[in-house]
């Protein structure tokens, strides 16, 4: 006899309504389609991307977990680690760089007093480096959730920072 565990993490019903919608747009076996927009849902969740979560996640699309990990540490939006309540994704790559991201990301560094991948002691801060953000002609530039901030400065990067705070 086989016992079943229950998942420790599982979709709140309105998401797992969502999450069947979302995998009912595609054919029979061609379930893990759907991946991408349930990680999404994880995240939006979770506020990061847990084992327990991709564990759940693979059982809904009837996959392996390891092809829910492979995805979600591909893709540097997911989260793979607990992060803070902002999350800052600045872009490390060469245009941004030339355009004097390098001194303004470790103004933000220091403004913050942690390195990237780290979070600030009080949960609200975390920085994580990406590539490029496809947003090459207002460099520097870095993302917190949908939002952009571009051109960035020192002194704007101290704006935001204390806009993020309040
Ligand atoms: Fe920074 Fe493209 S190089 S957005």
């Amino acid at each position: 006899m086989t016992t079943e565990t229950k998942p420790t993490i599982q979709f709140t019903p309105d998401r797992l309504e969502k999450a069947k919608e979302i995998i009912a747009r595609y054919p029979e076996g061609r379930q893990k389609s759907a991946l991408l927009p349930l990680l999404h849902l994880l995240q939006e969740q979770e506020g990061w991307t847990p084992a327990e979560g991709m564990d759940y996640v693979a059982g809904l699309l009837q996959i392996e977990p390891i092809e829910v990990y492979e995805v979600a540490t591909f893709y540097t939006m997911f989260h793979i680690n607990p992060v803070g309540k902002h999350v800052i994704e600045y872009c490390r790559t060469g245009p941004c760089c030339l355009m004097g991201g390098e001194e303004v990301y470790a103004h933000l560094r220091q403004r913050l007093g942690i390195e990237a991948g780290q979070t600030t002691v009080d949960g609200q801060f975390t920085i994580k480096e990406v590539e490029c953000l496809a947003a090459c002609g207002m460099g520097p530039v870095f993302q917190v959730r949908e939002k952009y901030y571009t051109n960035l400065t020192n002194e704007r990067v101290d704006e935001i920072i204390d806009e993020l705070s309040k």
